[in-house]
């Protein structure tokens, strides 16, 4: 089972996604994460998440980061949108109702907010929200 996690630069909320997902998970599971922008691509994740991340003991500082690609509908399982906008820009390089099937809002009916531009506390916001998102989709999708 292959499974996605998707924002928008791929150095803030969605490497941090894929630390706790791996976290959570066995090794039957394959958890990668990609930005739909290309600005930061080969980047680590922003240091901020890096700490955050360290804080709960997960080490994300080896990742780097890279675009979403059209093939990853191909590769993935699930691929699972950190916000609207983030899930819209997916959803518009679908090519097929089994692609769009694959990609799902993490929050459902919210956006992980962009601690980009934030301060520390925006970093533990996306940590607690994440955190909790990503045991409900354990419990609630992947394990039923
Ligand atoms: P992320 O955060 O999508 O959670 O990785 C952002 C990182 C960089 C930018 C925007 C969001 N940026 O505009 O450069």
């Amino acid at each position: 089972m292959n499974i996605l996690m998707v924002c928008l630069g791929n150095i803030c909320r969605s490497p941090l996604a894929e630390g706790i997902m791996r976290s959570k998970l066995g090794k039957e599971y394959f958890v990668d994460s990609a930005g739909t922008g290309s600005w930061h691509v080969g980047q680590a994740p922003d240091k901020r998440s890096i700490a955050v991340a360290k804080k709960y003991g997960i080490e994300i500082s080896h990742l780097r980061a890279r675009q979403f690609q059209v093939k990853d509908f191909d590769e993935f399982d699930y691929i699972l949108a950190m916000d609207s906008s983030n899930y819209r820009d997916i959803l518009s390089l679908a090519r097929s109702e089994e692609d769009r099937m694959k990609v799902r809002l993490i929050l459902h009916d919210q956006d992980v907010p962009d601690p980009y531009y934030g301060g520390e506390d925006g970093f533990e916001l996306v940590y607690q929200l994440l955190d909790e998102a990503i045991d409900d989709f354990i419990e609630n999708t992947l394990k039923k």
